[in-house]
């Protein structure tokens, strides 16, 4: 036997989400008292470990503003010029910390109509806007019986900037008002602020000045997009499915030295590679790691290349410990189904997951309904996928047909509702976990996780099993 033998006799177990549980321990605390308060990057806090994926039918502004008032993150895509990107994270960045729907009746309706609208939506009162989406009053249903055209009918009412959102937060809960308009500098209505949006129970993540924090995802070649969007964003996340790679460690050596926004580099599946990629750029804040689990991603399947996300995040969180690197967070990405595999990417060593196919199918995402007899579903596609990156080679010139072949695929996923109650689910169901483990925090969970490995069968039996549901 020689040394190629051994390579296949001593390879290691590239552990996955399915293989391994974690153990039950002691808990001190209940579940309601866990607290998921985490980093995305050096310099950027979370209030949960959730960020949505830089993909084409994910993380738009829409995404971007749900997970940050929630205490999550999104990563803005790229597959779109790169104006309509920071136009993008421009608007999570000016959305006021709060809940509000886009509601609103144009003053050249008719009345009919108008009233239609507001006992559809279950609103007494509505704010008005002019062609230029200019607020310009509120219509309230009981006067829109004697007038042809709400313009008519339009009364005068309090608006709210966005730094008054809190203010209009407790007029709405205090019944002071039916709902509050929030405008925007120029007196542009932004949205509108309803019982239900006050309601809803958000903890922000914010940056230094209280504005919703909001990631950009970045080829490490596109300087000019990097410029763009520096400063403006919070976070610059390398958007490589193999940044362990000489050019794009080169290019990001370059580029990372003026940045002021936090750069995550990714993707890694290995230690060497943040060894590699923290021997050469010195601005690293934080990593982005797994290789090929990704839900659409078929990378393994067609280069017989990849390292599982649970298994890479341990690999690289002995690498940063060893180099005393501890400062510098793990984001796990690709193939988290749940709070489970979130719990367990944690435990491995991470601070925060990133999910694609767990947003995709909600209310939030920017890919439209597909009604397929009675179900309904959402698009959801890898970012190698063919649909992807034909979008992209025919926009960005600066991306480069550096591989032949697709590694993504395109499919649906089921509709989920509104990104809010997927995320209440997730954040409820992982401070559960920690209680399991008996971990209040996210850091007690690194010291106290104790991992089992499951046998095929075990798999089975963790499950709803030998019954019909
Ligand atoms: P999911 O949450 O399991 O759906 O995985 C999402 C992650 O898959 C993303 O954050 C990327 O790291 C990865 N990914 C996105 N598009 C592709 C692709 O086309 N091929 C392989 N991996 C992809």
């Amino acid at each position: 036997m020689g040394s190629f033998y051994d390579k296949l006799a001593k390879a290691p177990q590239a552990f996955t989400f399915e293989d391994l549980i974690l153990l039950p321990g002691l808990a001190e605390i209940e579940p309601w008292q866990v607290r998921l308060e985490t980093k995305f990057s050096v310099n950027l806090e979370l209030k949960i470990p959730f960020a949505a994926a830089p993909m084409d039918t994910v993380s738009e502004w829409q995404v971007g503003v749900a997970l940050a008032l929630k205490g999550g993150i999104a990563v803005i895509h790229r597959n779109m010029p790169r104006e309509e990107q920071l136009e993008h994270v421009r608007r999570v960045k000016e959305h006021p910390p709060l809940k509000i729907t886009n509601v609103y009746l144009e003053a050249n309706v008719s009345c009919q109509a108008a009233r239609e609208y507001m006992r559809e939506l279950g609103l007494r009162t509505v704010p008005v806007v002019d062609r230029g989406g200019k607020f310009v009053g509120y219509a309230v249903y009981g006067l829109l019986e004697n007038c042809k055209m709400v313009a008519e009918a339009v009364k005068p009412g309090k608006a709210y900037s966005v730094e008054e959102a809190l203010k209009a937060r407790k007029a709405v809960l205090n019944g002071e008002v039916d709902v509050a308009a929030i405008l925007d500098s120029k007196g542009l209505l932004i949205g509108t602020l309803t019982v239900a949006d006050a309601l809803e129970d958000i903890n922000p993540a914010l940056d230094k000045s209280g504005r919703l924090v909001v990631g950009a995802a970045i080829s490490p070649f596109d300087v000019e997009r990097i410029k763009m969007l520096d400063g403006v964003a919070d976070v610059l996340v390398v958007d490589v499915a193999h940044a362990h790679n000489r050019n794009v460690i080169e290019s990001l050596k370059k580029v990372s030295k003026e940045l002021t926004s936090d750069l995550v580099v990714g993707n890694i599946g290995s230690g060497e590679a943040a060894k590699d990629i923290l021997a050469s750029i010195e601005n690293v804040a934080g990593f982005r790691v797994g290789i090929a689990s990704g839900s659409i991603c078929k990378t393994g399947e067609v280069v017989g290349v990849a390292a599982p996300t649970l298994y890479a995040v341990a690999l690289v969180r002995d690498a940063l410990e060893e180099l005393g690197a501890t400062n510098i967070p793990i984001i796990a990405d690709g193939g988290i189904k749940g709070a489970g595999d979130a719990v367990k990417a944690l435990a491995a060593g991470a601070w925060a997951v990133m999910c694609g196919r767990l947003f995709a199918g909600t209310d939030e995402a920017p890919a439209p309904l597909v009604r397929i007899g009675d179900k309904v579903y959402k698009p959801y596609r890898g970012m190698a996928s063919r649909g992807a990156l034909e979008k992209r080679w025919a926009m960005d010139r600066y991306s480069r047909r550096a591989k032949k072949v697709e590694e993504g695929v395109e499919g649906l996923v089921e509709y989920r509702g509104s990104i809010y109650r997927v995320i209440d689910e997730l954040v409820e169901a992982l401070k559960a976990a920690l209680g399991y483990v008996g971990a209040k925090s996210i850091p007690e969970l690194w010291r106290k996780a104790r991992f089992a490995k499951l046998s095929p069968r075990g798999v089975q039996e963790i499950r709803p099993h030998s019954i019909h549901i």
